[in-house]
């Protein structure tokens, strides 16, 4: 038995990263995966490889309204329902605050953002239609924490966070559970220092590029006490506790997977 058997969930972004583990997992623990992004090719693959009985991909940029609706019916019609989001999706920018144009702080909030509250408004209706269901959103210790270069992000996740708790207080009266993860660092594209530093061009310089890997691995090792990045799958399986039944008793919360980044100070001990 697995801890999804009977389920349809729609994962955003999961044509890599960790929606693409989001997608493996919830796979193999018997959901039916509805792999939605804007990378086409990647995430056909990945639901191809899983299998028509347990995938099917869908485009879907998240910040806009029509895609959502032909998502969800896309969902709906391959799978029968639908009864569970994981709002994945997300992009991040570097830059301080004074450098930071208005074009790309809108752009951030349209997906990281508004890309949550469409999904979120748009499966609502056939998650309450199912009987009820779950809604994860992905935030970010960003979200809790300040950090240089992240103005734009850290507004579009806390806002996440927010959007969280009054969905979790909407829903709960139609068996809705909303609640969202807030992960540290996490090894996927997203972090690549040499997609980071939009100075350095890997392909032109790799010995720069694994420079810079060696360079954020020492910092890992020093600033979060588990002395690592986090793995894909590792945010995976907090996904998949919010949305089986393992969680059956929770919502309006937010979740912490940071190798105990947030939890202090890092000083030596012996
Ligand atoms: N990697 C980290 O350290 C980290 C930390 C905290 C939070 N997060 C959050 O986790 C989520 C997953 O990120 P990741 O680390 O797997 O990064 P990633 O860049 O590997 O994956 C992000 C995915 O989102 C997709 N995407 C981007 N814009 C989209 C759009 N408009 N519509 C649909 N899909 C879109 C991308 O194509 C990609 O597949 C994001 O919300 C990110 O902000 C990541």
């Amino acid at each position: 038995m697995g801890k999804l058997d009977g389920r349809v969930v729609l994962i955003t972004g999961a044509a890599r990263g960790q929606g693409e583990q989001e997608a493996r997992l919830f796979a193999e623990e018997g959901a039916k995966v509805v792999l939605a992004d804007i990378l086409d090719e990647q995430g056909s693959a990945v639901a191809k490889e899983l299998g028509p009985d347990a995938a099917a991909y869908v485009h879907l940029d998240v910040g806009e309204e029509a895609d959502w609706a032909a998502a969800v019916a896309a969902a709906a019609e391959t799978f029968g329902s639908l009864d569970g989001l994981v709002n994945n999706a997300g992009i991040l920018r570097c830059n301080q605050l004074t450098d930071t144009s208005r074009q790309e702080f809108a752009e951030v909030c349209r997906v990281n953002q508004l890309g949550a509250f469409l999904g979120m408004r748009a499966v609502t209706p056939g998650l309450a239609a199912a009987g009820g269901g779950t809604i994860v959103n992905t935030s970010s210790y960003a979200a809790l924490a300040g950090m240089p270069f992240l103005t734009s992000y850290a507004a579009s996740k806390a806002a996440v966070l927010a959007m969280t708790r009054v969905a979790a207080l909407e829903l709960a009266g139609r068996g809705i559970r909303v609640n969202a993860m807030c992960p540290g660092a996490v090894d996927t594209p997203m972090t690549d220092p040499a997609v980071l530093d939009p100075s350095a061009d890997p392909s032109a310089d790799p010995g720069r590029a694994a420079e810079a890997a060696a360079a954020a691995a020492a910092f890992y090792r020093k600033a979060v006490p588990l002395g690592r990045i986090g793995r894909p799958e590792e945010v995976a399986r907090l996904a998949l506790f919010l949305t089986a039944d393992d969680s059956s008793y929770v919502t309006g919360q937010h979740f912490v997977v940071d190798g105990g980044w947030l939890a202090g100070v890092p000083l030596p001990v012996s």
